[in-house]
């Protein structure tokens, strides 16, 4: 069942072309410049006035929030806010009717979210799912939504959910930044198409994780890790810490890359690998200029690249390249070295990669 892969979470790294594509079909209609969406054709006029988005979720679900905000925001020109569902839960926050709330979860019973859907509902939000798990608890609970279609999620560690969840956020908020009219339409059917190719991209790039083998034989004893990212890429930094924690059981923080010389900076010596996220799309000046900080201090750097780039590869103790794409689909890309990266590390320290130690796949506790 594991269809070769020495364990489910190769297997559903593997199949995120495929999981993308599943994510994506009857969907995304490239040829016709169409969107078709029916949880947010049934809510398009909450969707389209609401006064703000707030998006939910927990862990891995709450970083595909993250990147949500940077795309809504960008795109359909809609205030964001991302909450951990447990803190939003118990904070009387302010919500209106006018409100509409985004919650996140690939189970679909992660208590937290589930309870603070529940108070959302009670103060009049409009509240739309994102669920994977079909007929799920909070597919239940919502007043609409999208499934991801990711298939079953075998791995504790979430992969394919993860990239399925930011592929249906993408389409939700290009279908909504049309509808607006906030796109040209020449830049309209470049997203549609280009989102189009991501899984194919992705194919492409799982031909050989060969590199990112290597670099995980050199550092899996390393005590430490920072991920840095900038953009559309911070929430990436993020997940790929919690990647590697999970299931390596190697500390490691994700920092907004500007952030670094606030504080982390400090923990930077010749033992501390540093993974950049930093294609060439987004502020690709400015995270060279991290990349330099870090070499100042001798820090190990490892760079998430797109093909080709040969400015960073001078600075970088090692590349891993990513396919070029648009901005806001960075991260679909970006995730995927990331994940491998920590598979590998965990696999070479004798961890139970598809069950890491005290984690559960749902969280129906408190
Ligand atoms: C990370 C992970 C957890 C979940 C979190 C939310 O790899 O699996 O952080 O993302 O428990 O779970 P769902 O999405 O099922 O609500």
């Amino acid at each position: 069942e594991k269809g070769g892969y020495d364990h489910f979470m190769l297997k559903e790294i593997y199949e995120q072309p495929k999981s993308i594509g599943d994510t994506l079909r009857g969907r995304l209609l490239p040829e016709q410049g169409l969107i078709q969406m029916d949880g947010v054709y049934q809510f398009q006029e909450k969707l389209l006035n609401a006064q703000r988005i707030i998006i939910i979720g927990c862990g891995t679900s709450w970083h595909a929030g993250l990147v949500a905000e940077y795309i809504f925001e960008e795109l359909a020109r809609i205030p964001v806010e991302v909450e951990y569902a447990s803190e939003f839960r118990y904070r009387n926050p302010v919500i209106t009717e006018r409100d509409v709330v985004i919650a996140i979860s690939q189970s679909g019973e992660t208590a937290d979210t589930l309870a603070a859907i529940k108070l959302a509902k009670e103060r009049g939000a409009t509240i739309f799912g994102i669920c994977n798990v079909v007929g799920s608890s909070i597919a239940r609970e919502t007043h609409a939504g999208a499934y991801t279609h990711a298939g079953p999620e075998i791995g504790v560690a979430s992969t394919k959910a993860f990239t399925a969840q930011v592929a249906v956020l993408n389409l939700i908020a290009i279908k909504l930044a049309h509808k607006k009219g906030l796109l040209k339409e020449s830049y309209y059917h470049r997203l549609l198409n280009e989102l189009n190719e991501i899984p194919r991209k992705i194919e492409d790039m799982l031909k050989s994780d060969a590199q990112s083998r290597y670099i995980a034989e050199l550092y899996k004893d390393a005590p430490n890790f920072l991920y840095l990212g900038r953009g559309y890429n911070f929430p990436v930094a993020l997940e790929g810490a919690l990647k590697l924690k999970e299931i390596s059981y190697i500390h490691a923080e994700g920092y907004p890359a500007a952030e670094m010389k606030h504080g982390p900076i400090a923990l930077i010596d010749e033992n501390m690998p540093v993974v950049v996220i930093a294609p060439k799309s987004g502020q690709y000046d400015k995270i060279v200029s991290n990349i330099q900080e870090v070499k100042a201090r001798e820090g190990k750097v490892i760079a998430i690249v797109n093909d080709g780039d040969s400015e960073i590869a001078k600075m970088a103790d090692h590349v891993i390249e990513v396919k070029d794409t648009m901005e806001v689909f960075s991260p679909l890309l970006t995730t995927i070295p990331l994940q491998l990266l920590s598979y590998h590390i965990a696999v070479m320290r004798g961890c139970n990669v598809d069950q890491p130690r005290n984690l559960a796949k749902s969280v129906t506790v408190e």
